[in-house]
C-alpha cells in the first residue's frame, strides 16, 4: 500500500524524523483556515501541495508557495481537482515552508535480487532520481543494508560518507535522519521509504520536506493501526468489493471475465485466453480472479457477481482444477450461484478437471442452465469463450 505524503510525514514524525508542521484540506476554505492558523503561529511561508500517489507533482503545478492565507486559498483552489498523471487531487497538504539551502536525496528499498535492503543517498536532491541515476550514477551512493544489522550509527555514517558529505553538522543531521528513517522502514514494515528532497536550512538543520512510503500489505496483521491509512476513494470499487469478500481480484482491460482456483492456474488461464483471443477478434482477459481453495457456492456467487458487474465483460470463463475442492462441489456452486444472482445474463464457459470432474460435468449438464457451456479442456474453453465474446461485440 502506497501512502500519501501527509501520511508518510505522520509516520516520519512518529519515529523522530525531522519534519515541519502542517495540515490537510479538501476545500479551499479549509486550506485558508489551516494556513491562517499557521501564519498566526509564526509561519511566514506555507507550501500548498497536491496529495496524489504519483511523482512529479511539482512539475505538474501541484506544489505552490503561499505567503498569506488568501494566497493559500487561491493555490488550493487551483490544485484541488487537478489531474496529475491520471490521479485526481482530492486533498492538499498545507506544509510549513522550509528555508532551503540545499536539497538531498535518500531512500531505502527492498532489493529482491540481492536479498538485501538497499539505501541510496545523494547530495543532489530535488531532481528526478531516475534522471540522476542514469546521467550521473556516481552522484548516487548505493549501500547494501544487512537486514540483520539494519542501519545503526556506523552504517548511517558509511552511507553519508559514500554520498560525499563533508564531516560537519549537515552530515551529522543527515546521518541522524537516516537512522530514524530506517526505524520507519523496519518498524512499520515498509518496502520503500523515500525522501526527495531531504533538505538543509541555512542554519544546517536537516528536514524531510517530501516523503514516499510503501507499506508491505503482507504485514498488515501486525499493524492494525495501518488500516486507517487505507484510501478507498482511489481504489477500484470492484477490487474493494472483492477484497472484502476475501477474493484476489485484479481488474484488467479485456472482455473475457476469468475465474479460477489457485493463482497459478488463473495466471495461465489469462495467457491461454489472450492466446485464443488472437484468433477471435483480439479478445483479452478482463480480470484476474482467484477463488482460492474452498470454492463454495457463496464464494462462487460473489466471484461471478464481481466479474459480471464489470461492464466490459462480455463472457466469463470458469476454470477449475479440482484438488481438495472437488468438481461436484464447484458445479453445485455454479448452479446455486447463477440461480441466486438476479438478471445474470452473461454467458459462462466452464472447464472442470481433476477430482470428481465427471460428476461435476454431469451436474452442470443436468442443470441445463441457459448460457452455461461445459468444455472439457482449458484450451477448448478459452477458444469457445473468446468466440462468444467476439460475437457479442459484433
Ligand atoms: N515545505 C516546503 N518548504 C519549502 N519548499 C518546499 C516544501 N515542500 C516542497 N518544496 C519545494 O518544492 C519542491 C517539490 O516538492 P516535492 O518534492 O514535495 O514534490 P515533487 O518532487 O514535485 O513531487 P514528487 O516527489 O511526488 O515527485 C521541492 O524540491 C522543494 O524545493
Ligand atoms: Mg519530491
Amino acid at each position: 500500500m502506497d501512502l500519501y505524503e501527509y501520511q508518510a510525514r505522520d509516520l516520519f514524525r512518529k519515529h523522530g524524523v525531522p519534519v515541519l508542521g502542517g495540515g490537510t484540506a479538501t476545500t479551499p476554505e479549509q486550506a485558508q483556515a489551516v494556513a491562517e492558523d499557521m501564519f498566526a503561529h509564526g509561519s511566514s511561508l506555507v507550501v500548498v501541495k497536491a496529495q496524489v500517489k504519483t511523482g512529479g507533482r511539482g512539475k505538474a503545478g501541484g506544489v505552490k508557495l503561499a505567503r498569506s492565507a488568501d494566497e493559500a486559498r487561491a493555490a488550493a483552489e487551483k490544485i484541488l481537482g487537478m489531474d496529475i498523471k491520471g490521479h485526481a487531487v482530492r486533498t492538499v497538504l498545507i506544509a510549513e515552508g522550509a528555508d532551503i539551502a540545499s536539497e538531498f536525496y535518500f531512500s531505502i528499498l527492498l532489493d529482491r535480487a540481492e536479498r538485501r535492503y538497499l539505501a541510496m543517498c545523494s547530495k543532489e536532491g530535488g531532481m528526478e532520481i531516475e534522471t540522476l541515476a542514469k546521467e550521473r550514477p556516481e552522484a548516487l551512493a548505493r549501500v547494501a543494508i544487512d537486514p540483520l544489522v539494519g542501519v545503526n550509527a556506523d552504517v548511517a555514517a558509511q552511507i553519508v560518507e559514500a554520498a560525499g558529505f563533508e564531516p560537519g553538522p549537515v552530515a551529522t543531521g543527515v546521518a541522524s535522519a537516516i537512522i530514524q528513517l530506517w526505524e520507519v522502514f523496519s518498524e512499520e514494515d515498509a518496502t520503500l521509504v523515500e525522501v526527495n528532497p531531504l533538505v538543509a536550512t541555512p542554519e544546517d538543520t536537516v528536514l524531510a520536506v517530501d516523503g514516499k512510503v510503501s507499506l508491505d500489505d503482507n504485514s498488515r496483521f501486525r499493524h492494525p493501526e495501518h488500516t486507517d491509512l487505507k484510501d478507498t476513494s482511489e481504489a477500484d470499487p470492484l477490487e474493494t468489493r472483492a477484497k472484502e469478500a476475501g477474493l484476489n481480484y485484479v481488474r484488467l482491460e479485456g472482455e473475457v471475465g476469468v475465474l479460477g482456483n489457485g493463482a497459478g492456474l488463473v495466471m495461465s488461464t489469462l495467457d491461454v485466453v489472450a492466446g485464443a483471443g488472437e484468433r477471435h477478434g483480439g479478445m483479452r482477459p478482463a480480470n484476474f480472479l482467484d477463488l482460492g481453495g474452498g470454492s463454495s457456492a457463496e464464494v462462487m456467487a460473489t466471484g461471478l457477481e464481481v466479474v459480471a458487474s464489470d461492464p466490459q465483460v462480455r463472457a466469463i470463463l470458469v476454470n477449475v482444477f479440482g484438488g481438495i475442492t472437488s468438481c461436484d462441489t464447484v458445479a453445485n456452486g455454479i448452479v446455486t450461484a447463477v440461480g441466486a444472482l438476479e438478471d445474470f445474463d452473461k454467458p459462462i464457459v466452464v472447464r472442470l478437471d481433476g477430482n470428481n470432474a465427471a460428476l461435476g460435468r454431469q451436474i452442470l449438464a443436468d442443470a441445463d442452465i441457459d448460457g452455461v457451456t461445459v468444455v472439457p479442456t482449458m484450451e477448448g474453453a478459452a477458444d469457445v469463450v473468446t468466440e462468444i465474446a467476439e460475437k457479442l461485440g459484433a
